[in-house]
């Protein structure tokens, strides 16, 4: 796990994430609908888990990390309003215009999901059984990144003096990567490597995706 790990943070400081997050921090109405974009995307990955997780697998830690994404969603959300110097203006909903390549973002986890959902293909899965293990893959892959993507924006929020911390977040997900990578293990056959990481190379590609939408949202 911890290459896994170092491999998705050089690829996130590769793409330039630390210094586009300094220039959308530097102003702070459009800091304020990039953090609506990240509680949006803690909203999508909980509704996909609800959608994606049968009543017969469904387990106490299972609901604990449902309670924890929207949990993030919201202290996003409130960070989102504080940093809006308190006033929801602008940044009330999830909509594109309330958000800063919100739709990026939400079309970065569907990404993830169906390029997923195509990798397990091969193994021929009954349902419920093929949604389940395609909740862990995704989720295993949008951890990584989480584990990559949040140190970086800690980072820039210190820099900033930013009035918030996404520590918590990050101690949350942390746990979720090591749920996911313990999951993950029971449920791939073996030689199942190979589809972790095709897994982490399509989040790659759709990461990639998100942060030149952000980037262009700028222009
Ligand atoms: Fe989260
Ligand atoms: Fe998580």
């Amino acid at each position: 796990m911890e290459s896994l790990l170092q491999e998705a943070r050089r690829q996130t400081s590769d793409a330039g994430v630390g210094e586009l997050l300094d220039r959308i921090l530097a102003v702070p109405r459009l800091h304020a609908r990039l953090i609506n974009s990240l509680s949006r995307m803690e909203y999508v990955g909980a509704r996909k888990m609800v959608k994606a997780r049968h009543t017969d697998s469904m387990n106490s830690a299972g609901l604990q990390h449902l309670l924890e994404e929207v949990g993030h969603s919201l202290r996003l959300k409130r960070a989102a309003i504080k940093v809006n110097g308190g006033s929801d203006e602008g940044i009330e909903t999830f909509s594109a215009e309330h958000t800063l390549a919100g739709d990026a973002g939400e079309g970065y986890l569907q990404g993830v999901d169906r390029g997923c959902e195509g990798l397990l293909m091969e193994l021929k899965l009954p349902e419920p059984k093929r949604s389940e293990v395609n909740y862990v893959l995704s989720s295993l892959a949008i951890e990584v990144r989480a584990e990559a993507f949040y140190p970086i924006y800690e980072e820039a929020l210190q820099r900033a003096g930013a009035p918030f911390s996404v520590r918590s977040i990050l101690s949350d997900e942390l746990r979720h990567l090591e749920e996911m990578t313990t999951a993950i293990a029971k449920h791939l056959p073996e030689g199942g490597e190979s589809i972790i990481d095709a897994a982490l190379k399509l989040e790659d590609q759709c990461f990639r995706g998100w942060i030149s939408a952000v980037r262009k949202s700028l222009d």
